[in-house]
């Protein structure tokens, strides 16, 4: 045994929506523990807030990276950073991403801030290139660590079929750890444009969420088809689409995942435009 610590928990306690039933999760620290945690089948768990997961658990074993897997070490790369670049060490995928995004911003370190108020770790933000309409994960990447049961590689983004929401990483390949690529700035200057960016979530729901639901099909808002198709404040049991933005579904308390996917399934018979869904549905 390599020493990870195994426990059996409620995954509700690890998602933003709230919900889900137990697992085993294996709180992985090291690259020999998450190779172990690797060898039967597994599920890569990061903030947990873009999951829907059944009130019933999960039969795989739920990975969470934590100790160095979730440290950032910000130092410039010498070898690698310019006077007008800064490559940093390595940051962990277990990194938390608004506590990165604030500390960028205090040394005025530019290209991550548009994904300001994305409450995701490092390595499910880069997994699906989480961002905003100000700015993606890929806007600020040098390297990745990816690790599969097959071993462990590093890629640059121009190795990767990357695009809006979809890092083109095969779901269940772990991203380790990355390196990040950063312009330099100012505090001041990199704060006017995080609050830019942040200005624009005034409007989303300040319930337990997921998330949207739906990706943008074709860049129209999957919430404004979902409004005009009538379906703000619908609820299924204690889940409702938020009467605020309709592609955000709610947690009112006590909400179970078939809620959701009974809200799921209305919203896909309800609006005529084809819609990708956004979410994870585990399982
Ligand atoms: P999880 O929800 O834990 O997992 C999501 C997927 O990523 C799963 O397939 C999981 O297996 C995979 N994954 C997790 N960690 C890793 C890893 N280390 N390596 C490989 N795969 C991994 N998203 C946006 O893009 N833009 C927004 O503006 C936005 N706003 C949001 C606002 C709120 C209030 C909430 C709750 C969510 C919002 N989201 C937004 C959705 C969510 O934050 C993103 O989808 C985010 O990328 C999910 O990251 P996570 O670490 O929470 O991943
Ligand atoms: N709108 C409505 N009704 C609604 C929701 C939106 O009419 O119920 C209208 C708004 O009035 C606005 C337009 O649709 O004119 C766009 O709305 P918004 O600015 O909220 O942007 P969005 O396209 O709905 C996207 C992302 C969000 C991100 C915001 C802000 C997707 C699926 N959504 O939403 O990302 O936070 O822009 O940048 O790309 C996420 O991906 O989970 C997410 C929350």
């Amino acid at each position: 045994r390599t020493g990870a610590r195994v426990e059996r928990l409620p995954l509700a306690r690890y998602t933003t929506l709230g919900v889900g039933g137990e697992a085993e999760v294996w709180f992985v620290s090291t690259h020999e523990q998450l190779a172990e945690a690797m060898s039967q089948p597994y599920r890569i768990l990061g903030g947990g807030s873009n999951l829907v997961i059944a009130d019933e658990g999960l039969r795989e074993r739920v990975i969470r990276l934590t100790g160095p897997l979730a440290e950032a070490d910000l130092e410039p790369d010498p070898a690698l950073s310019t006077p007008d670049q800064i490559i940093t060490g390595w940051v962990g995928g277990g990194v938390p991403l608004p506590g990165l995004i604030r500390k960028l911003q205090k040394l005025g370190w530019s290209n991550l801030e548009g994904t300001v108020g994305i409450p995701a770790q490092v390595g499910g933000a880069v997994w699906m290139n989480a961002g905003t309409r100000y700015g993606e994960m890929f806007d600020g990447l040098h390297t990745l660590e990816i690790v599969t049961p097959e071993g462990t590689r590093q890629v640059t983004p121009d190795d990767l079929k990357w695009g809006y929401r979809d890092s083109g990483i095969p779901r269940n390949h772990i991203v380790s750890r990355v390196r990040l690529k950063l312009r330099p700035s100012t505090p001041d200057a990199v704060l006017d444009a995080m609050n830019f960016a942040d200005n624009a979530r005034k409007g989303q729901p300040k319930m337990k969420t997921p998330g949207c639901a739906f990706k943008n099909p074709g860049g129209v808002s999957a919430g404004k088809l979902i409004d005009e198709a009538g379906l703000k404040g619908l609820r299924a049991g204690n889940a409702m689409i938020a009467p605020e933005h309709a592609n955000f579904i709610v947690n009112l308390g006590g909400a179970t995942s078939a809620d959701v996917h009974a809200l799921l399934d209305a919203i896909r018979s309800r609006v005529p435009v084809p819609m990708e869904l956004e979410y994870e549905l585990w399982p």
